[in-house]
């Protein structure tokens, strides 16, 4: 089977990562869109129009699944790729909810791009359930994350900027980012002792329960831009668990 990922860039290589480890043998096919990277500061309607050509170019490679890694690309888009596309489709945000409805005591925090944020996506079907929310945009992470800077004084320093508000309030936090996995740790330190929900892992557990574990086991990675530190970046991601056997440049036309 194939499996279609696709992000704004390289962050939504952590759900590739998490899927990679719950399917050892499915193809993936994976589409970061680092020419026009990011997402999480456009407005909604070029978040859907980029999301419908991402994922016209996956379907073009014979995905028989499409998994929307973006969470802001998840926010705007997902119903509208339901409806024009005749293949399963997969957001991060309901897997990330139902992870934290599982764990959650009532009082969820929510991080994410300031696009997935005002979008409220992630508060409406958390309050649906009675759950409190509190909800954070947090702009500096993913620059943060695509220097490198996961850990240290710069990265914690940044934590504590966003989270001091959300800090003793909440007993679950959503990372509603794609990136945020890679600065679990400096969050971890920060808040202490919360559920910390990874969407990027249930998701991976989703895809598990409607993909066959079937095929070569290949990744393809593609790229619309070969943006600085692209190489640094998906290694700093993928780590050695996942071969990069195909990297190459797409011209995408910018509308
Ligand atoms: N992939 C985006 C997300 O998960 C983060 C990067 C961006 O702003 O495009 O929302």
């Amino acid at each position: 089977m194939k499996v279609g990922v696709f992000d704004s860039g390289v962050g939504g290589l952590t759900v590739l990562r998490a899927i990679r480890k719950e399917l050892n043998r499915v193809d993936l096919i994976y589409l970061g869109d680092t020419a026009r990277v990011p997402y999480g500061n456009k407005s909604p309607k070029k978040v859907i129009a980029y999301s419908l050509e991402c994922a016209e170019f996956l379907l073009s490679k014979g995905v028989d699944i499409l998994v929307v890694a973006c969470n802001t690309a998840s926010s705007y888009a997902v119903e509208i790729l339901k409806d024009r596309f005749h293949v399963p489709v997969i957001g991060v945000v309901e897997p990330g909810v139902e992870e934290a409805l599982k764990v959650s005591s009532g009082k969820v925090g929510v991080i994410g791009t300031t696009a997935t944020i005002r979008s409220g996506s992630y508060q409406k079907l958390l309050e649906r359930n009675g759950i409190e929310v509190l909800a954070r945009d947090c702009p500096l992470f993913v620059p943060l994350v695509e220097e490198g800077l996961i850990k240290g004084s710069i990265a914690s320093a940044v934590v504590e900027h966003y989270l001091s508000d959300l800090k003793g309030k909440i007993d679950t936090l959503i990372l509603g980012c794609t990136h945020y996995p890679l600065l679990k740790e400096e969050i971890r330190n920060f808040l202490g002792d919360v559920n910390i929900v990874d969407s990027s892992e249930a998701v991976a557990r989703k895809v598990k329960k409607i993909v066959k574990n079937e095929g070569q086991g290949k990744t393809d990675l593609f790229f619309t831009d070969r943006s600085q530190n692209l190489e640094k970046i998906v290694k700093l991601i993928l780590n050695e668990d996942i071969p990069l056997k195909v990297l190459r440049e797409l011209e995408v036309e910018l509308p």
